[in-house]
């Protein structure tokens, strides 16, 4: 046994309203029918006016604390999340759509979490950001520099989407997931067993928002019209996820020990049903290892896996004792994989 950082609580967020196929075929030339057969998705969530990142990882955030003191047996008093005896000593905040471009978001989330002066920061990994912050947080406690971790991913891309894309308007939605790691040892339920990352930036204009960083701003006069939407060559895209998710999900099974067949469930980034089909057939899955959400939420980024994880967990898919493999990709390119034992967890009361 030697010492590891361990999973001990979980939540997530969504934004209250919810956008239909329906609606966006109401405003853009899309149907339900093109939505659901080419990604699986039914409908997103989006923030309201005025709603940003950080409200969302507050309120995961906070549901994710609660989770973990109640997993803890230690009492909830319904309105402060954080355990008094084992308070967070680092929030790690995955994101690409930051409340502002600096500083980053992850100070003021643990602000208002009432963490006092915990060391945090931003990870910046686009879809793979969740698996990223994770393994981030994981070293720093395997390493002793931290106890107890907060982690969270959260984006609101329906602040960066061009109105008039149908595509990416049609896959992309709004939300936040967290989960609490604290020190424990290699051989407990929901010890992080082991990381496969990688990266190819050669990939880096395949997902991208062009303006609002040093390389336009450092040209005089202001971004050419459009660029500071996001943007997103789906073809190449989807080839890559398909290809890195499975080849970074092997190489970390081996490492791990697993064969395919002994894992329970696999979290991959909801992007895409036919992308989590394709990974499962190159892996040699069956559909009900699959863990798939993206029917209700989209794909929403950074939040994506932690959110499959509570939906997973709140249908009772995911039980403790269960294998699980979470794997990701992203711009960048980026891709990440994860493995874990699934712990016994109390979900704790809903925070505001
Ligand atoms: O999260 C990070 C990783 N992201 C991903 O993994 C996303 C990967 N890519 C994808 O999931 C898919 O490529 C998309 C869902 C983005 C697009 O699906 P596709 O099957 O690859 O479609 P396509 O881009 O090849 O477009 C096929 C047709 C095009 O029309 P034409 O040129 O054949 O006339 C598109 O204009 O579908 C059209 N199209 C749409 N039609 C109706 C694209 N979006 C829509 C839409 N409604 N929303």
């Amino acid at each position: 046994m030697s010492r590891a950082a361990v999973l001990c609580g979980l939540g997530g967020s969504l934004p209250e309203r919810i956008v239909s196929n329906e609606e966006l075929a109401e405003q853009l030339d899309t149907s339900d029918r093109w939505i659901r057969t080419r990604t699986g998705i039914g409908q997103r969530h989006v923030v309201a006016p005025g709603q940003s990142t950080s409200d969302l990882a507050v309120a995961a955030g906070a549901q994710a604390l609660a989770s973990a003191r109640a997993t803890a047996g230690r009492a909830d008093d319904g309105v402060d999340p954080v355990d008094p005896v084992d308070p967070v000593d680092l929030v790690v905040l995955a994101t690409s759509t930051p409340d502002r471009p600096c500083p980053a978001t992850a100070p003021d989330v643990a602000h208002r979490l009432g963490l006092g002066h915990v060391p945090s920061f931003d990870v910046s990994a686009v879809c793979t950001g969740f698996v990223y912050a994770l393994a981030t947080a994981a070293s720093m406690i395997t390493a002793g520099i931290a106890g107890r971790a907060l982690v969270i991913g959260a984006d609101t891309f329906s602040t960066i989407l061009d109105p008039a894309d149908r595509t990416t308007r049609a896959i992309f939605g709004d939300g936040a997931g967290a989960v609490v790691l604290r020190a424990g040892d290699s051989g407990e339920p929901g010890a992080l067993l082991g990381f496969d990352l990688g990266s190819d930036g050669s990939g880096a204009d395949l997902i991208t928002v062009r303006a609002g960083g040093s390389r336009q701003r450092s040209v005089p006069g202001p971004a050419a019209e459009g660029e500071e939407f996001f943007t997103m060559d789906g073809r190449p895209v989807f080839t890559r996820a398909v290809l890195d998710m499975s080849r970074s999900s092997q190489s970390l099974l081996e490492r791990v020990g697993w064969s395919a067949a002994e894992v329970d469930k696999v979290v991959a980034h909801q992007a895409n049903i036919r992308i989590l089909n394709a990974v499962g057939e190159q892996l040699g899955l069956e559909e009900k290892q699959i863990v798939a959400n993206l029917d209700r939420v989209g794909n929403t980024v950074a939040a994506s896996i932690p959110l499959a994880l509570r939906d997973a967990v709140a249908g009772g898919e995911l039980q403790p004792g269960h294998r699980v493999l979470l794997t990701g990709f992203g711009g960048g390119l980026t891709w990440g994989s994860a493995a874990l034992v699934w712990p016994e967890l109390e979900t704790g009361r809903p925070h505001r």
